[in-house]
C-alpha cells in the first residue's frame, strides 16, 4: 500500500499518494500544470520547461515534470513568476512555430493552441522569418510528418524506442534547426505507429487516413473497445455524423495503457459488413428494407419443411448470442446453436473454473518466466506483445515463444525472446517437460487452436496448475467474441449436433448469425459444404461470403466498431462496444433481428417459396 502523505498545492492542503507524479495530482486537482513532453506512459524528458513551478526551499523554478508528491512538499503552479516562465517558454516555442491552426488537424485539441490562449504572450515580438521546413513527409505507412510544425518535445522519440521497443526515430542537427528524422531514412515499421498521432502534442505528426477529414468539434467522440482481436482494447470512435472517421487509444491498464496497435486503430474502414439487405424473388436476390428481410427471414423459419435451426458464431455480440439462444427453442429445434466444438467446449469449463487464469496485463511483470504456445502474439494480438516487451524490458523475466510456424518477432524487446520453431504439442510433449519443472512463475499463453487440435487439454492444465512454484494461464482466443460465444454454450447442456443434422438432410431453414469460418469451424471445407445441405439459408455473417450468393435472405451487419452491446475478452473481461450509428430506418441495430425473429411460430405445413437444394 503506497503510504498516505500531506503536502501543500496552490496554498490547498491535500492528502495524496507519496510519490505520485506531480503532473498527475495537479490534473486529479483540477487545476494541471500544463505540459508538452510529459506523458504518463512515456515518462519524463524535462526537454520542454512547459511546466515550471516553485517549489518551497528552492531558489529556481523546478521542471514540475520531475517532482512526485512527497511530505510536506509546498508547491505553487499560479504565481507572476511561473507566469513569467510560462509565456517565456511559450514565445520561444512560437519563434519558429507556424501558425496554420485553421488547416492544422490539431487545431481544437493542440495543447500548443491552448495554452497560448491562456498562458501565452498576447503579441509577438519575431520580427524575421521564420525557418521553413517540409510540410508533409510520410514516414510510415500510416504517419505523416511536417516538421515545421515539431516542437521538438521528443515523445514521438521516447515512444518507437521505450514503448514499441523500435528505435526508429531520432533529433538530428542542433540549435533552431534541430528536427526528428528516421535513421537512413528506413520508414517506420512497428505495428503501433498510430499512436504517435495521438500523442504528439502538436500537429506535426497525423495520421494519413484521418488528416482532413474533420475538425474535432464536429465530431463526438464514443467510449468503446476495439474489435480488432479477442483482447479489445479501450478505445474512443469518433463520430461525424453517421460516420466513424477515426479511433483512438482510450487508457485501460487491464489491456491496453495509453495505446493501439496499428491492425485495430486501422482495420475500421475496411472490416467486413454488409451495408443492405436482400430478400430472393423470382430467383433473384433484391435490396429491401430492414422490415421485409426481417418479415421474410421470419417466413422462412416459420414454414420450415423440415426443422428450422440457427448457428450463431464469434462475431456476434453477448446479448445476439443469447437472443440466438432463445431462438432455437421457439423453432422447435433441439440442436446445439453455437458454432463450438464439444471438446472445446468442455476445455472452457474446466479452465474457466481454474482460479490459475491471468486476469489483467498489469500483472504481467510478476512472473519470472513466460511460455507463449502456438502463436507468434505481435501478429494476434499485438497489444499482448507490447505489454510482454515491456515487462521483459523492466524485469528478469525471460520469454520463450513456441510455434511451427514461420515467426519472427521485429521489436528491440521481443528480439529478446527465445523463439523455438517446433510443433508445440511435439515440444510439450518432448524438452517442454524439462521446460515446465523449472522453477518460479510461469504464465503460459497458449492459443485457442491448440486446443482444438487436441495439444491442450483439461489434464494439462492440471498438469501445469499442480507444477511447483505457481502457475498462471492466459488462453489468447481468435474472432472477436470467442469467449463470449464459449461462456454462452457453456450454459447450455447438450443439443444434438447441427452438422450432423444437416448432412442428413434434415434442416429445411438455416439462420447464420455472425459466423466466422476460419473462427468458428476446426474444418472449414466440411463445414461450409455441410452448410449447403440447408433447404434455404438466411445469412448475417459477413465472413460467409461463399454462402451469400445461394442465401434466401442476406441480413444486413454493421462493421465490428459500429456495433452496441458486449463481448468477451480473452481473459474475461466483459467489454461494452458503443454505437453512435443511428438505429433507424434501413439500418439494423445490432439486436433488432432477433425482435421479428423471436416471434416465429413453427409451422410446417406451410408451403415454402424459392428454396433451393444442396
Ligand atoms: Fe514532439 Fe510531435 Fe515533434 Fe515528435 S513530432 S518531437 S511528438 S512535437
Ligand atoms: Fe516538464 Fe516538458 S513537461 S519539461
Amino acid at each position: 500500500m503506497p503510504e498516505t502523505i500531506r503536502m501543500t498545492f496552490n496554498g490547498r492542503e491535500v492528502e495524496t499518494e507519496a510519490g505520485k507524479p506531480l503532473i498527475e495530482l495537479s490534473r486529479e486537482l483540477g487545476d494541471e500544470i500544463p505540459h508538452f513532453c510529459y506523458h504518463p506512459g512515456i515518462g519524463v524528458d524535462g526537454n520542454c520547461r512547459m511546466c515550471l513551478v516553485e517549489m518551497k526551499g528552492v531558489p529556481k523554478l523546478v521542471a514540475g515534470c520531475t517532482l512526485s508528491a512527497a511530505a510536506d512538499m509546498e508547491i505553487v503552479t499560479n504565481s507572476k513568476k511561473v507566469r513569467g516562465a510560462r509565456e517565456g517558454v511559450l514565445e520561444f516555442i512560437l519563434v519558429n512555430h507556424p501558425l496554420d491552426c485553421p488547416i492544422c488537424d490539431k487545431g481544437g485539441e493542440c495543447p500548443l493552441q491552448d495554452y497560448t490562449r491562456l498562458h501565452g504572450p498576447a503579441h509577438s515580438r519575431m520580427g524575421d522569418d521564420k525557418n521553413l521546413s517540409f510540410k508533409h513527409r510520410a514516414i510510415g505507412e500510416h504517419i505523416v510528418f511536417d516538421d515545421e510544425r515539431c516542437i521538438r518535445c521528443s515523445r514521438c522519440v521516447r515512444f518507437q524506442r521505450d514503448v514499441a521497443g523500435r528505435e526508429e526515430l531520432g533529433f538530428r542537427q542542433r540549435g533552431d534547426h534541430i528536427s526528428i528524422d528516421l535513421f537512413e531514412n528506413r520508414p517506420l515499421t512497428s505495428g503501433f505507429t498510430g499512436n504517435l498521432a495521438d500523442i504528439c502534442p502538436v500537429g506535426a505528426l497525423t495520421t494519413r487516413e484521418f488528416r482532413f477529414r474533420a475538425r474535432p468539434w464536429e465530431m463526438r467522440r464514443v467510449a468503446t473497445a476495439c474489435g480488432g482481436c479477442s483482447l479489445h482494447c479501450a478505445a474512443f470512435a469518433w463520430w461525424k455524423e453517421d460516420e466513424i472517421l477515426r479511433l483512438t487509444a482510450d487508457v485501460d491498464h487491464r489491456i491496453n495503457d495509453w495505446w493501439l496497435c496499428d491492425r485495430g486503430r486501422f482495420a475500421y474502414p475496411v472490416e467486413d459488413a454488409v451495408a443492405g439487405s436482400l430478400v430472393r424473388r423470382q430467383g433473384e436476390q433484391v435490396p429491401v428494407s430492414f422490415a421485409e428481410a426481417a418479415t421474410r427471414a421470419r417466413e422462412l423459419l416459420s414454414a420450415s419443411d423440415r426443422q428450422a435451426a440457427v448457428l450463431v458464431g464469434s462475431r456476434a455480440t453477448n446479448e445476439e448470442i443469447a437472443h440466438a439462444a432463445a431462438l432455437q427453442p421457439r423453432l422447435g429445434s433441439e440442436l446445439s446453436p453455437f458454432a463450438v466444438a464439444a471438446e472445446e467446449l468442455e476445455f472452457f469449463v474446466a479452465q474457466s473454473t481454474s482460479t490459475d487464469a491471468l486476469a489483467d496485463l498489469a500483472t504481467l511483470g510478476e512472473f519470472d518466466r513466460v511460455l507463449v504456445l502456438g502463436t507468434d502474439p505481435e501478429l494476434t494480438h499485438p497489444l499482448f506483445a507490447l505489454r510482454l516487451g515491456q515487462a521483459t524490458e523492466k524485469s528478469a523475466m525471460k520469454v520463450t515463444l513456441v510455434e511451427d510456424g514461420d515467426f519472427a518477432p521485429r521489436g528491440d524487446f521481443t528480439r529478446r525472446w527465445e523463439l523455438v520453431q517446433s510443433d508445440p504439442a511435439a515440444w510439450l510433449a518432448g524438452s517442454g517437460q524439462d521446460y515446465l519443472a523449472g522453477a518460479g512463475r510461469l504464465l503460459v499463453v497458449f492459443h485457442e487452436h491448440l486446443v482444438r487440435a487436441g495439444a491442450v487439454d483439461a489434464a494439462t492444465l492440471a498438469a501445469w496448475s499442480a507444477r511447483t512454484g505457481g502457475t498462471k494461464i492466459l488462453p489468447l482466443y481468435a474472432g472477436m467474441n470467442r469467449r463470449g460465444l464459449l461462456a454462452e454454450a457453456s450454459r447450455y447442456a447438450g443439443g444434438a449436433s447441427l452438422l450432423a443434422a444437416l448432412e442428413a438432410g434434415e434442416v429445411g431453414t438455416l439462420l447464420l448469425f455472425g459466423v466466422d469460418p476460419e473462427v468458428d469451424f476446426a474444418d472449414g471445407e466440411h463445414w461450409q459444404s455441410a452448410l449447403r445441405c440447408a433447404a434455404r439459408l438466411i445469412v448475417q455473417s459477413p465472413r460467409l461470403e461463399s454462402l451469400h450468393a445461394s442465401a434466401e435472405v442476406l441480413l444486413s451487419r454493421r462493421r465490428a466498431v459500429d456495433l452496441a452491446g458486449h463481448v468477451i475478452n480473452s481473459f474475461g473481461l466483459e467489454r461494452t462496444l458503443t454505437s453512435w450509428a443511428p438505429v433507424a430506418g434501413e439500418r439494423a441495430g445490432d439486436t433488432d433481428w432477433f425482435e421479428p425473429l423471436l416471434s416465429v411460430e413453427p409451422s410446417p405445413s406451410l408451403e415454402v417459396a424459392g428454396s433451393h437444394e444442396g
